[in-house]
Parts: C-alpha cells; structure tokens; sequence
C-alpha cells in the first residue's frame, strides 16, 4: 500500500496557543489584551507558528476565565472591543496567520441573558435551552437533594438548586457554568449562528471546548460509584461522548463548517483514551471536526479531576501513548491535534523531562524536537518556546488563581476535616500535587524581559515567575543557543519539511526506558528521531532499519548539542547520546 494523507492547510500549520490575561498588558491594566497579542504576532511569526489559537476573548465575568461567557459576540472589556479583535484578524491575516478562536458552546456564563431568562420561569420560552430536572428530598432530614450523583468537575455537585421554580439546573463545571441543551434544536441554531458570526469575520475555525459532553446521558443516569466512601461520582467519563454527540457535530458540520473554505476545527475531547472512540469525530469521510485533543498524555501523571497523589510513570509508557496516537491516526487516515502544554496543564520541562537549571534548556529543545517531528497538527502554548517552567517552590496556596485549583484545595480540605475533627489539617501534600499539576502553572504571565513586570506594561494580574530575569524572550531572543532560538530553528526545519509534516511513523526499540527512538517515512526519503529523555550518557545502537537504511554517513538535520555529527556514531551503529540530547538525523539509503 502507498501511504499517502491528503493535503489540507491546517495539516502544515503549527498552532500557537494564546492565553489572553497572561500573554501582553498593552494598556497598564495588569491583565493582557488584543492589542497585546497584535503587537506581538512578529513573535509568532518567528516561530514558524501560523495559526493562531486565542483562549475564550468574549464577555465573561471570568468567574473561569472566560471559559464562561455572558455574550458571544461581544469581547471582554479587559481584552479590547469587538473593533480590536476584528483588527487583530486582519492583521493577523496580513502576516500569513490564521486566527481560531475557543468556542465554549457546552455551557455559558450563568450571566448570559439566556440563562437569566431561562431561570425566570418554568413556562419561559427559554426554560428547555438548559438542563432542568426535578429534585428529591431526603425523607429524613427534608433535605434538598439533586437529580443524581454526578459530582461537578471543578468539585461539588453538577446540580443547582433554584428556588423560584423548585428545581435544579445541570453544570458540569461551575455552578456559574449552566450546560446548554443540545437536545433543543432551537439552542443548536443559535451555536451555529455564533459560529457563522465569527467565520464572517475572518477567523479561520474554531478549538470547541469541552465538546465531548454536547449530549447527555438518556435520563441523567447515575454515573458509576468509583469512590463508594462518598455519594457525589466523578462524571467525566460517564458523560462524555454521549448519544448525539456525533449527529450534532455533523449538522455543524453541514450548515456551517462546510460553507466555508477555511474553517478547521479542534475538539477538546477528555473521556476515553479508546482511538475508535475519538476516531469517530475526525475520520474524514465523517464529516464532523478535524482534529481532536486526546489526554492521555496529559493525564500520564494523574487525572485531572483530583491529582493529588501523583501517579509515577516510565518512558516505556510516555512512547506507548504517543505511539498509539501516531499509528491510529495514521492507519485510519485521520489526522493528530499534538501538544505537550496548554492553559490546563503543567509545564511540559518540568513534567516530561526535567526543569533543573543544568537540563532545563536542554529539556527544552529535546521537547522542542519531539514535538515538531511528530505527525499532527503541532500546538505550542505561549511561554513554552521561552521555556517556562512550573511554578518556584515558595508558591502558598493564596498565590494560585485557578478556581479549579482553589476548589481541589478546599474540597480536600473540607474532607479531611470532616474526618480528622479538626481545623488545622495537613495540606502540604496538595499544595505540592497544586505546584506540580495545577493550571496556575501554565498561568503566570509570558517572561517578555529582564524589565520590571517581566515586559508587561503593569504589575500582571498573577505572580511572575521568580527567573523571568534570565529566562526572558528579550535575553534570550539575542542569545543563539537559548530555547527559544531553537524553537524557530526547529519549527522552520518543520515548516519546510514535507517529509515532518506527512512522513509515516515508527517507533523503533517501544521497551528501551531512556531513548524515545522514531522513524518518519516519505517517498524513500527517512529521518531518525533519537531523543535521550534522560539524566545519563546512553551508548545507544540503532536497531537494523527496514529498507536497508543506516546511520553511518546520515546527515544530522538538527540537534540539541553543540556537535553531533556522523563522527560520533561509531562503525557499529552505536551513537553516544548526551543527557537530554535529541537529534534528527536524515538517512542515506
Ligand atoms: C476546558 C477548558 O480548557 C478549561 O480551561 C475550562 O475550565 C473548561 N473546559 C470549562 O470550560
């Protein structure tokens, strides 16, 4: 068989994820803004980043970032004007930049006029646009108790009880989170419209947040008791990809999506790491999304519903996962969404390989490498291609902003308490899992210089990293060997790089625990990914390579060391890999 993916746009493109309030102050607020991001698309541009991935930017009491919005088509007063955002488009478009925006389309702001209408009365023509249901009473106590055991992501019960019309609304994240009713047509039409609204005015598709839950369980089943000590169940993977799920995208899909030339889309999908499962939203032949987020990785440490005690894992089990995705997309003719980081997850130096000064820029570019030569749409999220790490051990709980952080603390807290009789509980164990997992991670504001505010124009509306004076774009945009000229260096090769881009994807030696081994193929052409992802000097010898290939005489195409030229690989296939030393190496027949 003749392995070949067809061509699209956004299979070439390498996405850079901005995360507004920490990306660029421009107006001495504190809080970063539209005209922040426009004055720093050269940045993006250098990156060999083109498409652009802006976190929800619309009106929203911020309650979670704005991933709770009281108005779609309108932008958040802090970020700008609806004028600001239609200037970043087509400035952004000048430079050969497409911009998607973050739809939040399974819930809004419990501020959306909407929701405010809905909740007004039982007989308002709004009522069935949001989940309402009945709920019981414990016979006992005369307690109100919700329609069933779903706990909410962010901790609590999904339920919330109102007492004008005596019944409670469903929220899988916060109470301020009320989740749409995709079963009511009329709420689908407004979607779509919000959707065309956009598209209208020039960006180029959509990331859906959360778009696993659209449809909910036929008859709010109870989600399965994993925790039997207490009543409230985690809901994730209950809900997930429910019933309709997969009709509702392909009416999306069919009068939206498909009248418009650029319209890629993303889809944040939690709840099964089952490739037949995701499959389903990307096979092109579907009609449905483009590309979709899996978390496998990102859960290799923990899940994200309460990782307090982390989970330790091996290399053996890092390649696996990334294996798994490459090949399944690969066989199917789909197409991977890659990331290491995002604004919900830790810094990927300090969680995949290692943020100790002596590895750190090392780290960097060992992941810098993995990323951009895998097969997928590549995503790199503000502050990564500076390489920041996570949050300084003096960080006291005050210090995190994330409200899903704040309620992991204070669920855990409430916990204990209840079971210890005391107040003044041991928390350590938290506010470490809260330094090493948390959002906050991903949060603290963009490292622009060694100036007062790190560059921004204010004192930022979250602490910045304590080594934003050496680790700074500005220090480092001067410095040839730092983590962020490696990033353009990397992503350029990528950019240009049919053989990156298309190639196929073996993994070669899946057992070893120190070397991520990979090959890409092209139409005879073969590159060699090594990567050492650990503390040691490994003497490593490439397995035999199909096709008679060899890495004698290959050409080293990029490395993360100084030298590292055919010279070191000695006569017997054995290469001498540094700690954290990756390289690209293309092979002669
Ligand atoms: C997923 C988003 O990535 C996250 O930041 C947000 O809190 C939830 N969805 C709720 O919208």
């Amino acid at each position: 068989m003749t392995f070949s993916f067809e061509r699209k746009w956004w299979k070439e493109c390498s996405v850079y994820q901005v995360w507004p309030a920490s990306f660029c102050d421009s107006n001495g607020d504190g809080i970063g803004d539209l005209k922040g991001i426009e004055s720093k698309l050269e940045h993006i541009k250098s990156l060999s980043t083109d498409l652009v991935w802006i976190s929800p930017c619309f009106s929203s009491p911020q309650v979670d970032m704005g991933y709770d919005v009281s108005d779609y088509k309108n932008v958040h007063p802090a970020y700008g004007t609806l004028q600001d955002l239609e200037d970043l488009l087509a400035a952004a478009k000048s430079k050969g930049i497409e911009v998607i925006l973050d739809l939040v389309l399974n819930h809004c702001s419990e501020q959306h006029a909407w929701f405010q209408e809905s909740k007004s009365s039982l007989d308002n023509p709004k009522r069935n646009w949001f989940h309402w249901q009945k709920g019981t009473t414990d016979e006992k106590t005369g307690e109100k108790l919700p329609p069933n055991n779903w706990e909410g992501i962010f901790k609590g019960r999904a339920w919330e009880y109102d007492e004008t019309t005596d019944e409670w609304y469903l929220h899988l994240f916060l109470p301020q989170q009320p989740d749409f009713n995709w079963e009511n047509p009329e709420v689908r039409e407004a979607m779509f419209d919000i959707c065309r609204f956009w598209l209208d005015r020039g960006c180029s598709g959509f990331r859906l947040d959360a778009c696993q839950f659209l449809s909910k369980p036929v008859g709010y089943s109870d989600a399965p008791i994993v925790d039997p000590s207490q009543y409230l169940q985690p809901v994730v993977k209950h809900v997930a990809h429910g019933p309709r799920i997969h009709e509702y995208l392909q009416e999306l899909h069919e009068k939206v999506l498909s009248k418009y030339e650029h319209a890629y889309t993303v889809g944040e999908t939690a709840g099964s790491n089952e490739p037949e499962i995701l499959l389903k939203y990307i096979r092109p032949e579907r009609k449905e999304l483009d590309t979709v987020f899996n978390f496998e990785l990102a859960e290799i440490d923990g899940s994200h519903e309460d990782y307090v005690k982390p989970r330790s894992w091996k290399l053996s089990e890092f390649k696996q996962i990334t294996s798994k995705w490459q090949r399944a997309m690969i066989e199917s003719g789909a197409w991977n969404a890659i990331y290491l980081e995002n604004h919900d997850q830790a810094r990927s130096i300090s969680r995949y390989a290692s943020d100790l000064p002596e590895f750190r820029s090392l780290s960097g570019k060992l992941l810098a490498m993995h990323l951009a030569s895998l097969c997928g749409t590549v995503y790199v999220y503000q502050g990564q291609e500076l390489g920041q790490i996570n949050v300084s051990s003096d960080w006291l709980i005050e210090e995190f902003k994330d409200v899903g952080s704040k309620n992991l603390f204070n669920d855990h807290q409430t916990k204990r308490r209840a079971i210890q009789g005391i107040e003044d509980v041991d928390m350590k164990d938290v506010v470490l899992a809260l330094k090493n997992k948390s959002r906050d991670n991903a949060r603290t504001p963009v490292q622009w210089s060694d100036k007062i505010h790190a560059g921004h124009s204010a004192l930022p509306w979250m602490r910045i990293h304590d080594d934003h004076k050496i680790w700074n774009a500005k220090t480092h945009g001067e410095d040839a060997l730092s983590v962020l000229n490696f990033y353009r260096k990397m992503f350029k090769i990528r950019k240009e790089s049919e053989l990156l881009i298309y190639g196929d994807y073996h993994e070669l030696d899946p057992l070893n625990e120190q070397i991520f081994a990979y090959r890409r193929d092209l139409e005879g052409r073969t590159a060699l990914v090594l990567l050492n992802f650990s503390k040691e000097v490994v003497g490593y010898t490439v397995p035999a390579l199909e096709g008679g290939k060899s890495i004698e005489g290959a050409e080293l195409l990029i490395g993360n060391y100084d030298v590292g030229k055919s010279e070191e690989i000695d006569g017997e296939g054995k290469v001498s890999m540094r700690p954290f030393e990756g390289r690209i190496l293309l092979l002669q027949e």
